[in-house]
């Protein structure tokens, strides 16, 4: 049974993975406007992931005794500076996902709950995945600059590295 204080705390963790979603999912749509068909490929399954984070967080406290709130939420931006702001941006937002999951086990430590605290490892791994996938794109695109061609390259990269990375959600549903 989920103490009131972890219910709430995950409660809390569903809405950002909500709105990692919804602001993933409208980086995609953008790029997609873009004629970006390899970034926004990506960035629609990056918003498929962070929907299945949140989904197995509701399951889990539900499951636990607790109730997973569906959040309301606020409408993320529709425009982006460049493919690089983007990036950056997803970077600067998993850095603070990974802060809000650590948060969240330091929650679990002190209500010795020991259970969620096994769940929530799956989190942790994953961001440092999501972190380092972002930070090496990022680099990418400070060697490319300005250079025309090679957004074309690296948007073809993409479909290549989204394609590697397929089977992620359905991985981390079973777990
Ligand atoms: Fe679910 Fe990218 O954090």
């Amino acid at each position: 049974m989920l103490s009131s204080k972890v219910t709430k705390a995950l409660n809390t963790q569903i809405e950002l993975e909500a709105s990692s979603s919804q602001y993933y999912l409208a980086m995609a749509s953008w790029a997609e406007t873009e004629g970006l068909s390899g970034v926004s490929g990506f960035l629609y399954k990056h918003a498929d992931e962070e929907r299945m984070h949140m989904l197995k967080l509701i399951k889990f406290v539900n499951e636990r005794g607790g109730h997973g709130i569906v959040p309301a939420l606020k409408q993320p931006p529709h425009k982006f500076k460049s493919v690089k702001a983007v990036f950056e941006e997803i970077l600067k937002h998993e850095i603070k996902v990974t802060s809000e999951i650590n948060n969240l086990v330091d929650v679990t430590l002190k209500e010795k709950d020991y259970t969620t605290h096994n769940f929530l490892q799956w989190y942790v791994s994953e961001q440092i995945e999501e972190e380092a996938l972002a930070r090496q794109i990022v680099d990418k695109l400070k060697l490319i600059g300005e250079d025309r061609s090679g957004l074309y390259f690296f948007d073809r990269d993409l479909i290549g590295i989204t394609a590697s990375t397929e089977g992620g959600a359905e991985k981390g549903q079973k777990n």
